[in-house]
């Protein structure tokens, strides 16, 4: 075994060429040297030479409590003393019984089950299979088409990504295309000049209503949305948007699954957004990222009492969800997750979002006054920086490239970057104070005006 601090930074990076990072460019393994992060605490990391950054994606929308956490790591070494694993097929654990009595406890409406995943693929994935179940279940073995929206992020199993709607992303990848449907991009930036916006949200519902009754209300198993769109560049739907989405699936019996993987657990200032923020109570909500705040790899699909109820009233077969994993409801991952969930409750996390927000938006929306800002959308504690060079003449490549030059200006300066395509996005740790937002925000504008200014 090496010891680490033998290890320099570019032996790292070599040994590094051989982990097949996610969304690698293997035609290009080994190119690029990596920025190797070796620390964390409070809202920053520390790279393997000591410079210490704001984490601004802190992580991958997931260190919602922060890193460095004692009680986490005090949580997830006495379960392991105590119990590594069980088999979740024939008995229990009591880590993961809690949870999933808190999680039914803190989830909207009747989303009282809880199935758990190792992550937020696995979630979706389980909540589509649970989809097409309920149908077998039900005799409607012909209600099995998804709908799905382009700029959508669902997943990287074969089904999730199937779903998932980031169009450039499909290429050289097979996909499942006989059964899943994207619809436009509810964004309302790209609405025709003049277009107001309340009339482009009833377009972009019209757009679900009438994919459902193209396909046939008995052929359609579910509509799988998130709340805003993360990966896709945080798009904002219009105001009431998801909300009558819901209402059309009620109409033509099409179960609606929150995909909240990145907007639960305090993203938005509360523990799930689709009822506390947009007013719906869904069929099914999948979770991952904040539930452990990354300390471990752990998903949730919680699933609403009805959909259970109906499947006990088809009779008395017996009904296997033959669906499940080695490690669903992990005790060393859910004691992580019920110490995580500890200190929501103990600092008031959710508290904290919802005074800090504010701050947030108008701190982030302040850089749209760069030339090369053409838009700045923020939702609770998650926003978008999209870019661009030339608005007569928009070319992502030339744009994506110009923020991975403002991320490399960051990071010297302090500031870690997730720049998506054009867009820079930004879900900094909920423990975020705001003289830490004027920090980011200085740092990134000054980025983004150095790199205009080359
Ligand atoms: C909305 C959404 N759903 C699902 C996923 C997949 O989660 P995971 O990467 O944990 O499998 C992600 C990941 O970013 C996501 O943003």
């Amino acid at each position: 075994m090496m010891d680490d601090n033998q290890v320099t930074t570019r032996d790292m990076q070599d040994m590094d060429t051989h982990f097949i990072h996610p969304w690698e460019d293997v035609t290009a393994i080994g190119a690029e040297a990596r920025t190797v992060i070796t620390h964390g605490d409070g809202i920053y990391i520390t790279d393997s030479d000591g410079n210490r950054m704001i984490d601004g994606p802190g992580g991958m929308w997931c260190v919602n409590v922060g890193y460095g956490r004692e009680e986490i790591v005090e949580a997830v070494a006495a379960q392991m003393r105590e119990l590594t694993y069980f088999s979740p097929w024939s008995v229990t654990a009591s880590p993961a019984a809690i949870l999933a009595d808190r999680l039914a406890t803190i989830a909207p409406g009747d989303l009282n089950n809880v199935f758990f995943t190792t992550g937020g693929s696995t979630a979706v994935d389980s909540a589509l299979r649970f989809a097409f179940f309920y149908n077998n279940c039900l005799g409607r073995p012909e209600k099995k088409h998804i709908i799905s929206r382009i700029g959508a992020y669902h997943g990287s199993t074969y089904l999730s990504a199937s779903c998932s709607g980031k169009l450039p992303e499909k290429i050289n990848m097979d996909m499942i295309e006989d059964r899943v449907h994207l619809l436009p991009k509810p964004n309302p930036a790209e609405r025709p000049d003049g277009m107001p916006i309340e009339a482009f949200c009833t377009e972009k519902v019209a757009d679900l209503e009438n994919k459902i009754l193209e396909l046939g209300p008995d052929k359609v198993a579910a509509f799988i949305a998130e709340p805003v769109l993360a990966s896709g560049g945080v798009i904002i739907p219009p105001d009431g948007y998801f909300k009558r989405c819901h209402e059309i699936c009620k109409k033509y019996d099409v179960l609606f699954i929150a995909d909240e993987v990145v907007t639960a657990f305090g993203r938005l200032g509360h523990y799930f957004a689709s009822k506390d923020v947009f007013g719906v109570e869904p069929d099914m909500i999948t979770t991952a990222k904040g539930l452990t705040s990354g300390y471990l790899p752990m998903g949730a699909l919680l699933i609403s009492d009805r959909l259970i109820a109906d499947i006990k009233t088809t009779g008395n077969s017996a009904k296997y969800f033959s669906s499940g994993f080695t490690y669903s409801g992990h005790p060393v991952a859910a004691a992580a997750a019920l110490a995580n969930l500890d200190i929501f409750e103990r600092d008031g996390l959710l508290g904290h979002v919802q005074k800090t927000a504010p701050y947030f938006e108008k701190c982030m929306k302040e850089l749209a006054d760069i030339p090369v800002v053409s838009e700045v959308r923020v939702n609770g504690l998650m926003a978008g920086v999209e870019c661009c060079l030339d608005p007569d003449h928009p070319d992502e490549e030339r744009d994506s490239g110009f923020l991975l030059e403002v991320d490399r200006i960051c990071q010297e300066n302090g500031l870690l970057l997730r720049p998506i395509y054009a867009t820079a996005v930004m879900s900094p740790p909920l423990t975020i104070t705001d003289t830490q937002i004027d920090d980011m925000t200085g740092i990134l504008r000054q980025g983004l005006e150095t790199a205009l200014a080359r």
